[in-house]
């Protein structure tokens, strides 16, 4: 079939198989283009594989140090005339190609909160891997159904305390205007806890290390967001950025809880990017937007791949991992910048609908946005008829 992108709100309900492979072995070369290295993780189970940072960890473990990976994650599988979402594409590609490499990379497709789909991880780890000596949590989901109680939480992306008022603009149109998101109320910051905080995480761990299937000096890493007091009301240190307290305190609990094994749980926190989690939060993107305008003209513009490639071999594996005075992996050192942070202050006073094609990113932004699903990927021919029913060689 033709398939063209459909986008509705923040979403785009169609992707490109081509498109996503061609995303997925960018990043594979990318990876290949750096230096290898020989203490990297070698058996990994990656929490959200399918996009965003999560599918940069895996294609970094892969080709960066020939890990046999295990990716977990929630895609829709196409049918008949309904292309599957972007992830699954993704993991189909990297598989296959992994496969063609002679790479082990197996995967499990479902709700990753679960009792069942972590014991169907823990039998997959004990028949094929035996243990594994690295775990990336990137799970990024508005809802979570407690495996223990059944309930189901809804996360929220609200101001605590105070109406938040700013712009943000809607990149597809290129509107700026301003708009105003009302304080959380009742259980929005418990919620958001339960669904983006660090108890799914734990109990990952608390499984395969009572199941001894963590190797020893097991390191395990989830991924926070920071960012500029221009976003702080609705991102830091609002419901999300409660999540992600609770997050990084989760680190330090499960690196006491794997003393025996020396094992170290930790938190990187990464550069803001447009993925399919980010767009969705207002005022991001306009943020995005400028960000990208300043970080380019400085030529230190990263994607999710160049971030994580630096996770790894400048700060994980490597002699020095620069924590900051709150004990965090710090990648998101170049957008925090006082240079940088200060011109997109400057940038954003200007910033309204007529300026924001020259002063801001807004190119970019669409163009990393449609990328997601497949769509304007440079050398990828869109008229030609493409099989939407593509399948994962390692699904289980
Ligand atoms: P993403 O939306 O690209 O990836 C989410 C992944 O989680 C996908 O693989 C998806 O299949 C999987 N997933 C979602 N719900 C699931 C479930 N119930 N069971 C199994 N898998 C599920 O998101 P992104 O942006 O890569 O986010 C990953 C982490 O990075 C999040 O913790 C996010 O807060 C953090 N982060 C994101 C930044 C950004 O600007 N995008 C910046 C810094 C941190
Ligand atoms: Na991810």
């Amino acid at each position: 079939m033709i398939i063209e992108p459909k986008t509705r709100g923040f979403i785009c309900l169609t992707s490109h198989p081509t498109g996503c492979e061609k995303n997925v072995l960018n990043q594979i070369d990318y990876i290949k283009s750096k230096p290898s290295t020989t203490n990297g993780p070698k058996k990994v189970l990656v929490i959200g594989a399918s996009t965003g940072f999560g599918l940069a960890s895996r294609i970094t473990s892969a080709y960066g140090s020939e890990a046999s990976t295990i990716g977990v994650f929630f895609e829709k599988p196409p049918s008949e005339g309904r292309p599957a979402s972007p992830g699954w594409y993704n993991s189909a590609a990297f598989e296959t190609q992994a496969h063609k490499d002679g790479l082990y990379a197996k995967s499990i497709n479902g709700d990753a909160f679960s009792h069942d789909i972590k014991a169907q991880t823990l039998q997959l780890i004990k028949e094929d891997l035996g243990e594994i000596d690295m775990l990336i949590y990137s799970l990024a989901s508005p809802v979570r159904t407690h495996p223990d109680t059944g309930k189901r939480y809804k996360s929220v992306l609200k101001p605590i305390g105070d109406t938040f008022t700013n712009n943000t603009v809607d990149f597809h149109t290129g509107v700026v205007k301003e708009i105003s998101i009302e304080p959380c109320s009742g259980d929005d910051i418990d919620n958001t806890i339960a669904v983006m905080g660090g108890e799914d995480w734990q109990m990952w761990i608390d499984l395969l290390k009572s199941e001894n299937v963590l190797s020893k000096d097991f390191k395990t890493v989830a991924y926070s967001y920071i960012g500029p007091s221009l976003t702080e009301a609705v991102y830091r240190k609002g419901t999300i950025g409660k999540a992600k307290d609770h997050l990084e305190a989760t680190a330090f609990k499960i690196t006491d809880s794997l003393k025996d094994i020396n094992g170290k749980g930790y938190v990187s926190v990464n550069k803001a990017l447009v993925t399919q989690a980010s767009s969705a939060i207002p005022v991001i993107p306009l943020y995005i937007s400028l960000l990208y305008k300043v970080m380019k003209e400085e030529g230190i513009h990263e994607g999710c791949i160049e971030q994580i490639e630096r996770l790894f071999n400048e700060r994980l594996y490597a002699e020095d991992l620069q924590l900051d005075d709150a004990g965090r992996i710090r990648v998101d050192d170049w957008e925090m910048r006082d240079d940088i942070q200060a011109k997109v202050l400057e940038l954003w006073k200007d910033a309204t609908t007529e300026t924001l094609p020259n002063i801001g990113d807004l190119e970019g932004y669409k163009t990393d946005f449609f990328n997601l699903f497949g769509f304007n990927v440079e050398g990828v021919d869109y008229d030609k008829d493409v099989n939407e029913m593509v399948a994962i060689p390692g699904l289980q």
